[in-house]
């Protein structure tokens, strides 16, 4: 990026950013999750790291987010309500650390106190002889707004302080919403037809920003007290602004005769006032112990009964915090470590084009590596066409990313007002990136069921496996022997069969030496062939001929999967394997008639049509026999043992309240029975669901018996 572009960027950086605090800060109704807002900010931060000569004092994001609302009375903060600076590695840490202890010199040596960073509303509470006179927001760090009467309907607040407390205290905490009272307030909102909040945070916030103190009352609200801006013990004169004693000495507990001198003495002094305060909040003598605070919460996060977003970091001791001070809106004492995001933005740097195995292109993103829950991800397959224009995605866009399940990237939203007007349109190639044969759009096969494409099994990705649930055209090399689709089907047929002595280098080199022009010439390799190649040893030869021996079993809906027909995913090869039990099975019925394939729950007529066509091509019997010949032994799919449901066939139709119909599906499978897709004379029964349809009816002129969910239950027994 050169200065030009960085310098636009930062612009349109600087004003997606603050769009999105007013979203978040104001109106209490972001679009986007806070990772999203995160990613961007960091971005910005590098940016101005490189390109210093663009920040800007002014800008937002050196300003405490948020505006006070006109509808409520204004007050000023008689100390500053700062926010806090975000790390988000341990590396990160180390290096706040290191510029702190610089900072402070002579190898200081440091206490941490690590809380909860709580998910809510900062709010500010001022207490005089012990009497909760005024409670404001945070508004924009200097200037909130008074919401007294809606904090007074919060019992954890006290009215009242626990004796011995100050003459003056300014008590700083969060106004928060738990995780299950947003559940059930969703849910009366649902029922209602009203607008859902999106976390706790927004619930907490609306709850209190709003003007009729009933409503925030019935919100069930709760506070935890974090922090003392102010506290005046009886002689004022002596404590001015925030104190401690000059002495550096923390008298005895519970009295007020001193001072807090510490961050914990503080939060031992608010526990002792009557304040909640969180009990995860513990004194760390190294960051090695903040470490496994962290560790320790994140293990622990999901469980907490409210939104949290990281683990608040403070040097303990006061006065070391007044000596280090604070920069622009934030202290340098303290910091906020957040948790790996789920969601992060980066740009899409290019749109390449991938050819499968069964011949179909896949659109593969490349971005700026970014990271994204704990982990660097620099592409994400786009799936198909559709999917692209299902997002408006163009090359250059800044993109959100999201890990699914923790495993596999994909881009979920465009941000559309980060464009430049640079951005390029995708464009599928009219001719094979790799063999420049003509390229064919084709209708994918419509899916039965499309929920099996949300679960690719761990470890077995593959982007044509992965197609989106309702993607409906795919462009497809028209050539049969197109390289890529050659070298990916190896690459496929290999690790279905789990030899993973062969990776997708050493099957490329096996090929350019000659060694193996198809799959079922794996089988036939002996030893001395790879041991006399340049760079492999006795040894990796005995591995890989060993490997290759023991793998030469394999269970029929493996066997079906790796063979590649198109259409037949790991699902749809196990459903048929389940089906016909055995290969021949399998080829004879696609011989003579089809319908049977048809009728089989989850497989449509592409399907059929694929396996027929597959079939009928003398070459895949030829090597389904070389396979054979080369000590290839496909298991047959082990019959169930008969059980009470052998013989019979069954039908599901609607929706069953106490299972899903795939394992309803499997637990007739699991007692001997089949499973149709559709009714006809040879239906056993029926088991109907909720809002069953024609094949009710179907059912009923055919004279299927039909049973109800309870009856069919009492059948499994
Ligand atoms: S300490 C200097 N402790 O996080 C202001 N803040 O991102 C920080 N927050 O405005 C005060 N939990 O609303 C502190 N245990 C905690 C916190 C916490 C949540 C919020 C607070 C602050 C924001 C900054």
């Amino acid at each position: 990026m050169n200065e030009k572009d960085a310098e636009k960027r930062i612009k349109k950086l600087r004003k997606e950013i603050a769009r999105l605090r007013d979203e978040y800060h104001i109106k209490n109704n972001p679009n986007v999750t806070d990772d999203v807002y995160d990613s961007l900010t960091r971005e910005l931060k590098e940016l101005l790291k490189t390109y210093p000569e663009f920040a800007d004092s002014n800008a937002g994001e050196n300003r405490v987010a948020g505006k006070p609302l006109d509808k409520f009375v204004k007050v000023k903060h008689k100390v500053r309500m700062l926010s806090l600076n975000d790390v988000f590695s341990e590396e990160e840490l180390f290096d706040w650390e290191n510029r702190i202890k610089k900072l402070l010199g002579g190898g200081a040596k440091l206490d941490y106190f690590c809380e909860v960073k709580f998910d809510g509303l900062a709010v500010s509470l001022i207490y005089e002889n012990g009497e909760f006179i005024k409670g404001a927001t945070r508004g924009d760090g200097f200037v909130g707004e008074d919401i007294t009467e809606n904090l007074k309907t919060i019992k954890s607040i006290p009215l009242v302080l626990k004796s011995p407390f100050p003459k003056y205290v300014e008590v700083r905490g969060e106004a928060l919403m738990s995780k299950r009272t947003l559940q059930k307030l969703n849910k009366i909102n649902e029922k209602e037809g009203k607008t859902l909040f999106a976390n706790t945070r927004n619930a907490a916030a609306g709850s209190l920003r709003q003007l009729d103190p009933k409503l925030a009352s019935e919100r069930d609200l709760d506070f935890y007290a974090y922090d003392i801006a102010e506290i005046r013990a009886s002689q004022p004169k002596n404590f001015p602004g925030l104190l401690h004693p000059s002495d550096g000495t923390f008298p005895e507990k519970n009295s007020l005769a001193g001072l807090p001198v510490t961050h914990s003495n503080k939060h031992k002094l608010l526990k002792n006032l009557g304040f909640n305060v969180d009990k995860n909040d513990a004194l760390c003598k190294n960051l090695n112990e903040v470490i496994s605070f962290i560790k320790k919460f994140e293990k622990i996060r999901d469980d907490f009964p409210y939104g949290t977003d990281g683990v608040v970091i403070s040097v303990d001791n006061l006065k070391l915090q007044e000596v280090l001070g604070v920069v622009g809106k934030a202290p340098r004492y303290m910091a906020a470590y957040k948790y790996p995001a789920e969601k992060a933005t980066t740009i899409v740097k290019d749109v390449k084009i991938n050819v499968g195995r069964t011949g179909v292109l896949t659109p593969l993103a490349i971005f700026e590596p970014t990271s994204v829950a704990g982990s660097t991800v620099s592409k994400a397959t786009l799936h198909n066409m559709d999917q692209i224009e299902r997002l408006d995605l163009k090359i250059g866009d800044t993109v959100v990313i999201e890990k699914a399940g923790d495993v596999i990237p994909k881009v979920v939203e465009v941000l559309k007002n980060m464009r430049s007007g640079k951005e390029k349109k995708v464009k599928m190639p009219d001719t094979c990136p790799v063999c420049d044969a003509k390229v064919e759009k084709k209708q994918s096969p419509e899916k039965k069921n499309s929920s099996r494409l949300l679960q690719p099994s761990a470890g077995t990705f593959r982007a044509e496996n992965f197609s989106s649930p309702d993607s409906s055209v795919a462009y497809y090399c028209t050539n049969k022997k197109c390289p890529a689709k050659n070298e990916r089907y190896l690459e496929h047929f290999v690790s279905v069969f789990e030899i993973y002595e062969l990776g997708p280098k050493i099957l490329r080199r096996f090929k350019d030496e000659g060694l193996i022009t198809d799959a079922a010439d794996i089988f036939a390799l002996q030893k001395e062939d790879i041991a006399t190649l340049e760079r492999f040893g006795e040894k990796s030869a005995e591995n890989i001929i060993s490997e290759i021996e023991n793998k030469k079993r394999i269970p029929l809906s493996k066997f079906l999967w790796a063979l590649g027909i198109l259409h037949v995913g790991e699902e749809t090869a196990r459903d048929l394997a389940i089906h016909f039990g055995t290969l021949e099975n399998l080829i004879s019925s696609t011989k003579s008639d089809v319908s049977e394939v048809d009728s089989i729950e989850n497989i449509g007529p592409a399907v059929s049509k694929s396996l027929i066509n597959f079939f009928q091509d003398k070459n895949n019997l030829n090597f389904i026999k070389k396979l054979e010949k080369n000590g290839v032994v496909v298991e047959k799919m082990e019959k169930k043992k008969a059980g009470k449901f052998t013989g019979l066939n069954f039908v599901l139709t609607g929706t069953l309240s106490t299972m899903s119909r795939e394992i309803a599906k499997e637990k007739i499978l699991a007692l001997g029975g089949k499973v149709s897709s559709s009714v006809s004379k040879n239906t056993s029964y029926v088991v109907a669901g909720e809002e069953s349809g024609s094949k009710l009816k179907n059912a009923e002129k055919l004279g299927v018996k039909v049973l109800t969910e309870q009856e069919f239950l009492n059948m499994l027994g």
